[in-house]
């Protein structure tokens, strides 16, 4: 996720923000970039990769007491110098740095252009400044003022310019911002690690503030410009607990974004009509006229392409066939026409699901890939990407990246299924459904307290089950490799009319079994696979909605979910089987972040 610092006082600017955008390496960055006040010119360097390359392209750092600095997480353009923040106006008047996604930018950039204002980069974050050019008169903060009400999408941003030397201004909307307070000196920041070793004073500025900081001085107002009194926050965290916001590991932190990674992996994905719209993603052409496809991966991505399996079929009717990128790699494919194959890859670097992408470009085969990284080798070499918006995932096991991937592979699903005038209620349905689920996983996120007490309870145990049937075998399936891969508890997933073929002697008395339960026409069948491995001793912790409960009511345990649409339920149902693997690992004092034998991104075979 990008990193903001901006300084304004009487120190030097310069050391003092490369030194809070070091702070916010953690976050993870392709890029970085700042600017600051000589004179009466605003200084700009940046560069592509890491801040060290900055810092040597910089040399001696020169005098400054007004800047802001950018860490760079790809999201509009690939990583490289030009596409850095900051950016400038075209009189170089102005520069400003951003965090977030300007969903409207498309269209304010063609205003722009044909009032003559001329672009360097291919970021959504350039408009903005030009967009602050349009409307400045001698007035800075008017200027941004205007500005944010032409905006829509997330931003945090921060401003300066050559004729206001004074001032620094910063806003936010849906994307964090904080202001640090120091003795003639004023800081801002994404977070609050870039800051902490300077002072523990803030404010922590909420949605819809803009700020204007002076040296000595800290002004907030809402977007109407009427004043906002804000308490200072006084930080006691050490810096180490900073950059988990707080959480104990990154994955809890991770697991907790959430609900916010939904709503950024949404944006711009509905259209006027309140149906899932992917025309401005630049996918659509791949998904006309499509007659088969495979959705290839590995490990987590795999499940969500499990998920994706279900409901490409399910809505569109197309064939789809699910594999593991190490399998579909050395198998001889039947390759038919109109086919598309999709990857899916947090990193978008895993050698495996490389290569397959590679092997159906052999073929001719068009790729679709869903990545997280902007300009990363699977985002390069496919034919279109659709992003995860998920921000950088730090701990090696996914969660945050998992649940933006099912949601992407909804949204495929969706669009998939438009030309089908039978599915049109459906889509609509389910496409104002899709709203809801940022709300629905903080209502599952609620149970953390409860999934922390029966980890406590199951710590010592050998070995674990988790069962489902349908959509609930893929969750079931990523419930188990969470547990496995963190707190190295033997867990296996089972489709669970298929116990009884093998794996059933194997439950004996105290075993856990972690039954999902969230398909109401296959409940029956659930309940009876149940009561077989009930009738074996197995202790069985059923995790159902709530509208199930009374059908789940003979299981040991139940962790209850929001009322959620069936189809949809993976995106609810997998939390709690991450805070279950979490603190699982957590009571067996495992490496919870860094689990062992284990690696982020493999990009060997
Ligand atoms: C590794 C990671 C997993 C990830 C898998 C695929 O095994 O530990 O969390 O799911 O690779 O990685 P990708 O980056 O392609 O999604």
């Amino acid at each position: 996720m990008c990193g903001i610092m901006g300084y304004i006082g009487s120190g030097n600017a310069v050391p003092l923000i490369l030194d809070g955008l070091a702070r916010l390496e953690y976050r993870g960055y392709d890029s970085a970039g700042i600017a600051i006040l000589q004179g009466n010119e605003i200084q700009v360097r940046k560069k592509e990769g890491r801040l060290s390359g900055l810092i040597e392209a910089i040399g001696q750092p020169p005098a400054a007491d007004l800047g802001i600095g950018h860490t760079r997480w790809a999201t509009h353009g690939i990583p490289s110098d030009r596409n850095a923040h900051p950016h400038q106006s075209c009189d170089e008047r102005i520069a400003l740095v951003h965090n977030g996604i300007l969903e409207n930018y498309m269209a304010l950039k063609k205003e722009l252009c044909e009032e003559g204002h001329r672009f360097k980069s291919e970021t959504d974050t350039e408009v903005i400044v030009h967009l602050i050019e349009k409307y400045y008169q001698d007035d800075l903060e008017a200027a941004v003022r205007e500005a944010l009400t032409h905006m829509q999408g997330s931003y945090a941003i921060a401003v300066i310019s050559r004729d206001e030397p004074q001032k620094l201004i910063a806003a936010k909307k849906d994307s964090p911002l904080i202001i640090g307070l120091g003795e003639g000196e004023n800081y801002v920041a994404s977070d609050i690690p870039a800051i902490l070793h300077k002072t523990d004073q803030v404010y922590i500025l909420q949605d819809e503030e803009l700020a204007v900081l002076t040296a000595d001085r800290v002004a907030i107002t809402d977007f109407s410009s009427a004043p906002v009194e804000r308490e200072i926050f006084k930080v006691t965290w050490d810096p180490v607990s900073a950059e988990k916001g707080g959480y104990e590991h990154f994955m809890l932190k991770e697991i907790h974004e959430q609900p916010r990674v939904l709503t950024e992996t949404l944006r711009g994905m509905i259209g006027e009509d309140g149906s899932v719209d992917m025309s401005g993603s630049g996918a659509e052409h791949l998904l006309r006229e499509v007659k088969k496809i495979y959705i290839v991966a590995c490990g987590t991505a795999y499940h969500a392409g499990l998920i994706g399996r279900y409901a490409i079929e399910k809505l569109a009717r197309i064939p789809v066939e699910a594999d593991i990128a190490s399998e579909f790699r050395y198998r001889d494919v039947l390759w038919q026409p109109q086919t598309l194959m999709i990857v899916i890859s947090q990193s978008g670097e895993t050698a495996d699901t490389l290569a397959a992408l590679r092997e159906a470009h052999r073929h001719g085969v068009p790729v679709l890939a869903v990545t997280n990284v902007v300009g990363s080798s699977v985002a390069r070499e496919a034919d279109a990407v659709i992003y995860t918006h998920a921000g950088p995932e730090i701990a090696v096991a996914s969660t945050k990246a998992y649940i933006s991937q099912i949601l992407v592979m909804y949204l495929l699903a969706l669009q998939l299924a438009r030309p089908r005038p039978e599915a049109g209620d459906g889509i609509r349905r389910l496409s104002a459904e899709l709203l809801k689920l940022p709300a629905q996983v903080e209502a599952v996120l609620k149970q953390e307290a409860q999934v922390k007490a029966l980890a406590q309870k199951y710590q010592d145990v050998q070995s674990t089950f988790f069962l489902g049937r349908g959509l609930d075998f893929a969750v079931a399936m990523e419930g188990a490799l969470k547990l496995k891969e963190i707190s190295y508890v033997h867990a296996e997933a089972y489709a669970a009319g298929e116990l009884k073929h093998g794996p059933l002697a194997l439950i004996d008395h105290g075993v856990p079994v972690l039954a999902l339960i969230t398909q109401s026409h296959l409940v029956d069948k659930s309940i009876s696979n149940i009561k077989e491995v009930k009738a074996r001793g197995a202790v069985v912790i059923a995790i159902c909605p709530g509208n199930l409960a009374g059908a789940c009511a003979e299981c040991d345990e139940q962790i209850l979910l929001p009322d959620i649409d069936d189809f949809l339920s993976p995106l609810a149902a997998v939390v709690p089987l991450q805070l279950f693997a979490y603190y699982m690992a957590v009571f067996r004092q495992a490496d919870v972040d860094k689990p062992k034998n284990l690696a982020k991104s493999v990009t060997v075979e």
